[in-house]
């Protein structure tokens, strides 16, 4: 197939330049835009606000929360105090302290956001919660962390097994509580003192925990430290490109890295006026708001993208949205096609970066001003080097397809898995950090991917695993075993398909699916619920009797299953 390139165009003067920006980079120099190289002092919540303050910007409008007719619209000045009451109420009635867990379970809204700085500059670590999650996943996350703290609303409450987690010791709610044990956020917030005095830390002590997926066992939790500041920032500077002027807008939540990382971090750093637009995605909600907020950058996933594009001119004809200038996309491949159709609708490039929650900030991206080859995911960002290497940690050549892995040493990059030394190690191969998907890196060093080398599954930009969705499977009373895969599907990347063989008394039924999926639905999460099931009298196992999720992908896809050795077969 032939590749498409697009030029990086003058449209744009202000646009990044890849080489040069590559020229002399170092971390030391990096680390001079902050104050804590001189004074040691580090807070992220401080970076992203009070400091701005400081700077003579407590004007400056740093934050936009718009969900349909409602819009608040804070300053940095506004932000720091909102933080700071936040912070007093987490101290005061919840006795939230340094290295706490202190998790957040809502939707997207100002107190979200407020709550979240609140608990960094009290020094507490936040653990970010999907408001999708229903019981099973929630606890799973507070019992690995020894979660202190959440911080939730009124319709979300009930999901929390507060009798189940002994370590729980304030359940915090914004909006209407009667409960005695419970902290009503809004009362306390509205008397709470608008001074704080930030808890000052080291560059590593633990900033945020952000709960992934991996293909075998329960969710693991990605520690990340507070000196990732530095890559978000310089990421956000060169390949977000913003710039004080900006209104950015990322279209991610922040129970998923890109909506911390990207839609908290990098922008408040570089002192951009972030936006937030919570409910629910529609064409019409999303493209009246570039319109109407007049977005400039825009960042987001290729799902999204491609029910845009889906949606027709007709929708995107009743909107003005030539204020945008930077469009960018992650979580899944972007397809050629959505670049080409980026480039019809918006006369502009729509540039993919690659990064895991893992790796904290962005390793592989299209910077603004390198030509683009659509389809590929672009190159390494300044300080940071990947390569495609074999199991045992040999680069391999150009254009052969391999393990994408990075070189350690990277500032975003996860300090630890929550209680698992074991997993965190077995992340590494040498010097080596080993990604878990697979690529290829052409003649001009732009990387191609290929696919996850194992069987996580990334639906809608999100990454469920399989081993979750089974666990949760074969908890209902009809299903005897269950084996979860990622069926290719045009517009979500990925759906998440289920094999089931039925316990003896069961009948196959239409009706019976939907049971299951509402089961996975309500026990696990929505994303996380199968979109596809196929009862099978009985599903291949290995020998140790674990599901062979490679079989259950060539049944789906007509492929060859493979070496079938370890198959249990009698
Ligand atoms: C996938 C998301 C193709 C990949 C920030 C990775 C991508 C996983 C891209 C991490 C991309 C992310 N092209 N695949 N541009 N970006 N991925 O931890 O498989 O939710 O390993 O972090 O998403 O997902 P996570």
């Amino acid at each position: 197939m032939k590749v498409q390139h697009y030029k990086a165009t003058d449209q744009n003067p202000n646009l990044n330049d890849y080489d040069k920006v590559y020229e002399n980079f170092n971390w030391d120099e990096i680390e001079k835009n902050f104050s804590w190289s001189e004074t040691n002092k580090f807070n992220m919540a401080y970076e992203c606000i009070d400091k701005h303050v400081e700077d003579g910007y407590g004007d400056k409008t740093a934050f936009i929360y718009k969900n349909d007719d409602e819009k608040s619209t804070y300053t940095f000045k506004d932000m720091q105090i909102a933080s700071n009451k936040a912070a007093n109420v987490l101290k005061n009635e919840a006795g939230v302290e340094k290295g706490d867990r202190v998790f957040i379970f809502m939707a997207r809204s100002p107190e979200l956001y407020f709550s979240l700085l609140g608990t960094l500059k009290l020094g507490a670590i936040v653990g970010p919660l999907f408001e999708a999650f229903m019981e099973k996943a929630v606890k799973d996350r507070m019992e690995n962390s020894d979660a202190k703290v959440i911080i939730t609303t009124p319709e979300l409450v009930g999901r929390i097994p507060v009798d189940d987690l002994p370590n729980l010791e304030k359940v915090v709610v914004v909006g209407e509580t009667d409960n005695n044990d419970q902290v009503d956020f809004n009362a306390a917030f509205d008397k709470a003192s608008e001074d704080f005095d930030i808890e000052w830390l080291d560059k590593e002590d633990g900033m945020i925990l952000h709960y992934t997926s991996g293909s075998t066992g329960q969710p693991k939790g990605v520690l990340h430290v507070q000196y990732a500041m530095v890559q978000q920032y310089i990421t956000g500077k060169y390949v977000l490109d913003l710039k004080e002027d900006d209104v950015y807008w990322c279209t991610a939540d922040p129970g998923w890295v890109t909506g911390t990382s990207y839609g908290i971090f990098a922008p408040w750093l570089n002192r951009a006026t972030n936006v937030v637009v919570g409910g629910r995605f529609s064409p019409e909600s999303w493209y009246g708001a570039i319109d109407e907020l007049n977005i400039t950058i825009w960042y987001s996933a290729p799902t999204a993208l491609r029910m845009l594009m889906g949606a027709g001119d007709e929708v995107l004809k009743q909107y003005d949205l030539s204020s945008l200038r930077h469009i960018l996309s992650v979580g899944e491949p972007l397809n050629p096609e959505v670049v080409k159709w980026g480039m019809d609708v918006f006369n502009l490039r729509i540039h993919d970066t690659w990064w895991m929650t893992e790796t904290g900030a962005h390793m592989i991206t299209n910077f603004p001003a390198m030509d683009i080859k659509a389809g590929s995911m672009g190159k390494p960002v300044p300080g940071v080097e990947a390569a495609i290497i074999d199991d045992s940690g040999n680069e391999l050549p150009a254009n052969r397809m391999g393990n994408l892995a990075l070189k350690s040493g990277w500032p975003a990059m996860m300090r630890e898995v929550w209680k698992n030394k074991p997993k965190y190690d077995s992340y590494f191969v040498g010097e080596w950090y080993v990604s878990g998907d697979s690529a290829y890196k052409d003649e001009d060093g732009y990387y191609w991917f290929q696919g996850r080398v194992d069987d996580v599954i990334m639906t809608a930009g999100e990454r469920v695993g399989p081993f979750e969705i089974e666990s949760k499977l074969v908890e209902h009373p009809a299903v005897q075993e269950a084996g979860v895969i990622g069926k290719p599907d045009p517009v979500r990347g990925e759906i998440v398909k289920a094999f089931i063989a039925l316990r003896e008394e069961y009948d196959e039924s239409g009706e019976l699916k939907e049971e299951i999926r509402v089961f996975v639905k309500e026990g696990l999460a929505a994303h996380a619920a199968p979109r596809e099931i196929e009862f099978k009298d009985k599903l291949p196992k290995t020998r140790s009797g674990k599901i062979m999720r490679r079989v259950l992908k060539a049944w789906e896809l007509n492929l060859d299953a493979g070496d079938l050795s370890s198959m249990d077969d009698d």
